[in-house]
């Protein structure tokens, strides 16, 4: 009796076992996309290039991929987006929007005692959290242009700066800013970058 419980145990075992394999075939992220281990769970990032699109454009497309423009849980993050775009656009440089909003208490401040440079904006994606995914470029976020600068961009420049900015941090920015009109190619946004959860 022991032999066949033994068996029976050994038969099961290796089914489920089985199973776990057949599991590893459905990947936690489509093809494409990379997977980013957060303390919260997994979460899918795809960098998707279109010049001078506007924050609420790049919204509606990520939408259409069932993702939404995505935060940053941490520096690595950000930097996997730099690079990606850098790798794309090289030796060029430009901007590329992400899941970063002013926060509406902050809407008519610049940066104060109420509106830091870690409050004033907050994550649009509904699940990064904290603020180790958030480095400002020095003296940003200002909210300049009148207040305007609802939105952020991310800089990204092979030479370290582009004009004045440094490579890797942030910006504040109207959610619509039109960096050719304004005579601002050099910070043209090239890209944008969305998010979504992964399968597990
Ligand atoms: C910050 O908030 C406090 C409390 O609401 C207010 O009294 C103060 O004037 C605010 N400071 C600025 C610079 O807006």
């Amino acid at each position: 009796m022991l032999r066949i419980l033994v068996l029976l145990f050994f038969f099961s075992v290796s089914i489920s076992s089985k199973k776990e394999n057949c599991d590893e075939d459905e990947m936690p992220c489509e093809e494409g996309w990379k997977l980013f281990e957060r303390p919260q769970g997994g979460w899918c990032m795809k960098v998707f290039y279109q010049s001078n699109i506007p924050h609420e454009a790049a919204e509606k497309q990520c939408q259409e991929h069932k993702a939404t423009l995505s935060g940053f849980q941490d520096q690595r993050e950000s930097l996997y987006v730099v690079s990606t775009v850098l790798d794309k656009i090289y030796p060029g440089t430009g901007t590329v929007r992400f899941g970063l909003k002013r926060r509406k208490d902050c809407f008519y401040h610049a940066l104060d005692e109420n509106c830091t440079a870690l409050n004033s904006f907050e994550w649009t994606d509904g699940f990064t959290t904290g603020t180790d995914g958030i480095l400002w470029d020095r003296d940003q976020p200002d909210n300049s242009w009148g207040w305007a600068q609802r939105c952020a961009m991310l800089i990204v420049s092979p030479g370290g700066y582009s004009l004045n900015s440094q490579a890797g941090t942030m910006d504040d920015i109207q959610c619509d800013f039109d960096f050719v009109k304004n005579k601002e190619e050099e910070r043209q946004t090239r890209a944008f970058v969305c998010g979504k959860r992964a399968a597990f």
